[in-house]
This record gives structure tokens, C-alpha cells and sequence, in this order.
């Protein structure tokens, strides 16, 4: 999706990763979910805006690209029977479909504690800046954030619920991990701003998700990559709460905030805001 010159630089810090993991079923597992066709929208992040800062990230990488993790053992786990059931991600069968359950799961398990090892083994960060690195993701990840979004999720099946409570799951299940990954980079280059860019975060966050409403309402299954579960296992979404018409007004109305907020942070026409921009008018 993106033409982005930092793509090559997360899939080999990404294989170099999997270059660490004893060959065997756990191996091809983790490999299989890492490297098929993701987007790679939070690692993208922290990169750019670490560059925008005028800071090279190559030194920085493993700890930019943690988030990932997280990211793709939140999504094995999000297919799994007893969540989603979902066969299809990122193009191709789940995990838990091309290996097995048992597998699955522990592939999950497995990326979200060497994410944090990842960030341990980044040598150019201080230790503070790790402490406070592996203190944003367990935050953002665990049970007062991505986990909690998701339980919440499962809990919303089959009931109509707010618009305010919609806005609550998505800002825990998707926006902490975006969140995460931005103040991860504004520990590395703009400590005093980390605030700033949660708040930047949860708005690119919440707009994503909206827009992944849409678009699972508007395309079909090959299109997205992925299965097309809301409908079927009857989850409120902007779309079935508010309808598409006014699902996209509040999208434009979050977009605005969003601007205000690039403003703010002096990040107008900078790699970072054009990397908003193409991801928030994404068409797929
Ligand atoms: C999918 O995330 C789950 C949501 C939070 C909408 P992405 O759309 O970033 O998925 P990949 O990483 O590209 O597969
Ligand atoms: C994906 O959420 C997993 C997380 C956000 C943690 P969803 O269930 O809403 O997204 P898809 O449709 O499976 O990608
Ligand atoms: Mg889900
Ligand atoms: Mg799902």
C-alpha cells in the first residue's frame, strides 16, 4: 500500500529477528504470520517520525519495529475459533488454519515477549530509555490497553452499545499500538512531546479503524486480505451504529483535529504528515 523507502529496513530487521529462532514448527509459525503481506503502518511510523526529528533511525531499529510484534501475535490471536474465527489474513489462511491451534497460540506468545527482549537488545537507547520504552508497550498491549480493547470487543457481540463506548474499544485495541509506536519514537527524539504524540496517536487510531469499518463494509474479502467477520458475527461497528454517510462526516471531523494537532507539533508537510495522510485516504 505504501511506497515507502523504509519498507526494505523493517523486513530485515524483521528477518534477522527470525534468524534468532531455533528452526522447527514455532520458527515457520512466526515466520508465516510476520512476513506475509502486513502493512507495516506502526513500525512505518515511529521511523518517519524519528526521521521528520531529524534523527537517523537506523540505530534504533529493533525497538521501532517491537511494535510489530505485538501487532502481528495480537492479530494470530484475534483469528483464533474461540475469538474471530477467521481464516484469512493478510492474504493468505490463518495461522491457526495452516499450522494448528496449539501452535498458533504460542507463536502469539512468543512475539509478544521477544518484542520486548527486541527492545532490550537495542544498543544505541539508554537504559532509561528502555525501561521507559518496555514501560509504553506493556501499557499499551496488556490489560490496560489492546487486551482490554479486545475483551471489550468480544463482550460488544450481538448487544448495541454507545457510540462512546464504540470510541473507548477502539482507542484501546487499535490506537494504544499506534500510540505506542510514536511515543516509542518520541522517547528516542522528542521526550518532552510524548504526550503530544499520544494524543496524535489516538486520532490516527481511531480515524484507521473507522476507516477499516468502511472499507469491510464496502469490499470484498480478496480485496482487504482478510476475512469479512463483523457482519456475520454481528459486532457493532461505525457502520452498523451510525451508517456510512455519517461514519464518513466523523471521520472528516477527526481528520480536522488530527491537522490542528500536526500544526501543534510543527509537523506540517514533514515525511511524517504526508505518511498520515496516505494512510488515512487508504483505499484497501
Ligand atoms: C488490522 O491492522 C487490525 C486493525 C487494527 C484494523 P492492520 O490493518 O494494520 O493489519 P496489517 O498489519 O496490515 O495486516
Ligand atoms: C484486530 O481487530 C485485532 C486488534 C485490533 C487487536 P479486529 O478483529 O477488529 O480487526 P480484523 O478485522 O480482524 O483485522
Ligand atoms: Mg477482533
Ligand atoms: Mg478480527
Amino acid at each position: 500500500m505504501f511506497n515507502n523507502i523504509h519498507m526494505p529496513m523493517i523486513e530485515e530487521t524483521l528477518k534477522t529477528y527470525l534468524s534468532t529462532i531455533p528452526d522447527g514448527n514455532l520458527k515457520q509459525a512466526i515466520s508465516y504470520a510476520l512476513l506475509g503481506n502486513g502493512k507495516r503502518v506502526r513500525p512505518m511510523l515511529g521511523i518517519t517520525l524519528l526521521e521528520s526529528l531529524g534523527i537517523n533511525p537506523l540505530p534504533y531499529l529493533n525497538a521501532l519495529v517491537a511494535v510489530e510484534l505485538i501487532h502481528t501475535y495480537s492479530l494470530i490471536h484475534d483469528d483464533l475459533p474461540s475469538m474471530d474465527n477467521d481464516t484469512m489474513r493478510r492474504g493468505k489462511p490463518t495461522v491457526h488454519i495452516a499450522f494448528d491451534e496449539g501452535t498458533a497460540i504460542l507463536a502469539g506468545d512468543a512475539l509478544l515477549t521477544d518484542s520486548f527482549y527486541l527492545v532490550t537488545e537495542t544498543k544505541a537507547l539508554t537504559g532509561d530509555e528502555k525501561t521507559q520504552i518496555i514501560s509504553i508497550l506493556a501499557k499499551k498491549a496488556g490489560s490496560l490497553g489492546m487486551v482490554l480493547g479486545q475483551i471489550k470487543d468480544i463482550e460488544s457481540e450481538q448487544k448495541q452499545i454507545s457510540i462512546e463506548d464504540l470510541n473507548l474499544m477502539y482507542e484501546l485495541k487499535t490506537a494504544n499500538l499506534i500510540q505506542a509506536s510514536l511515543m516509542t519514537a518520541a522517547v528516542i527524539g522528542a521526550k518532552k512531546d510524548i504526550a503530544l504524540y499520544e494524543s496524535l496517536g489516538y486520532y490516527i487510531g481511531l480515524i484507521f479503524q473507522i476507516q477499516d469499518d468502511i472499507l469491510e463494509y464496502t469490499l470484498t474479502p480478496d480485496e482487504i486480505g482478510k476475512s469479512k467477520s463483523d457482519e456475520l458475527r454481528d459486532k457493532p461497528t461505525y457502520v452498523s451504529l451510525l451508517g456510512l454517510d455519517k461514519s464518513r462526516i466523523i471521520l472528516n471531523q477527526y481528520t480536522q483535529k488530527l491537522n490542528h494537532l500536526i500544526q501543534t507539533l510543527g509537523l506540517e508537510n514533514t515525511s511524517i504528515h504526508d505518511q498520515i495522510k496516505q494512510l488515512l485516504t487508504r483505499k484497501k
